[in-house]
């Protein structure tokens, strides 16, 4: 069974993960960071094994940043990742988030699309250690708040 662990701060899982991913296989140097004191880290477990990470990071009120996913190759294509995205949005919603955004790979683009979240800003792509990124973004909020929906007695 998947359980999934939320903390503050980055932990060891989290970071075994991530040199595991972004160092080891793609070759990252700058990974860690002062954010990861502070962000809302996520791991999910199989059997006690950690398998997948993510974190959440705080941009307003009202927004936060998803960051670091990271599934570990031998999960991947089971829906591990969309499950560790749906844990996070569901995170940023209760700490009054409307708004998810990512700054994604862009080689990844299809698998965030698939979860909701879409280019906002024009689309413009940059790059990070030499990775085009692309910023992301989904509203959290209910399907009847986005249509304008409006409750009259
Ligand atoms: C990207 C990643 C998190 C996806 O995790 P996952 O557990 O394999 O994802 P899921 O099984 O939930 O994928 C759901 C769908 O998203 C799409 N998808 C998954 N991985 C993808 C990828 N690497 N590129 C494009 N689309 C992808 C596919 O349509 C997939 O369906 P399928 O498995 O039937 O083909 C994982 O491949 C990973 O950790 N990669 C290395 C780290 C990384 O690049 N993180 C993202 C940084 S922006």
């Amino acid at each position: 069974m998947i359980k999934p662990v939320f903390t503050i701060g980055i932990t060891p899982d989290a970071k075994l993960i991530r040199e595991e991913v972004f160092i080891k296989e793609q070759g990252f140097t700058n990974e860690f960071d002062e954010d990861d004191k502070t962000c809302v880290t996520l791991v999910l477990y199989l059997d006690d094994i950690p398998i997948a990470t993510g974190r959440l990071l705080k941009v307003d009120p009202a927004t936060y940043q998803i960051g670091r996913v990271a599934v570990r190759a031998p999960y991947r294509h089971k829906q591990v990742g969309s499950y560790l995205m749906s844990f996070l949005c569901e995170k940023a919603r209760t700490l009054g988030a409307t708004t998810a955004i990512v700054h994604a790979q862009v080689s990844k683009r299809d698998f965030y699309n698939r979860l909701g979240f879409y280019e906002f800003g024009g689309g413009v792509i940059d790059e990070d250690e030499g990775v085009p990124h692309i910023y992301l973004s989904k509203d959290l909020r209910p399907s009847h708040f986005r249509r304008g929906y409006r409750y009259h007695k």
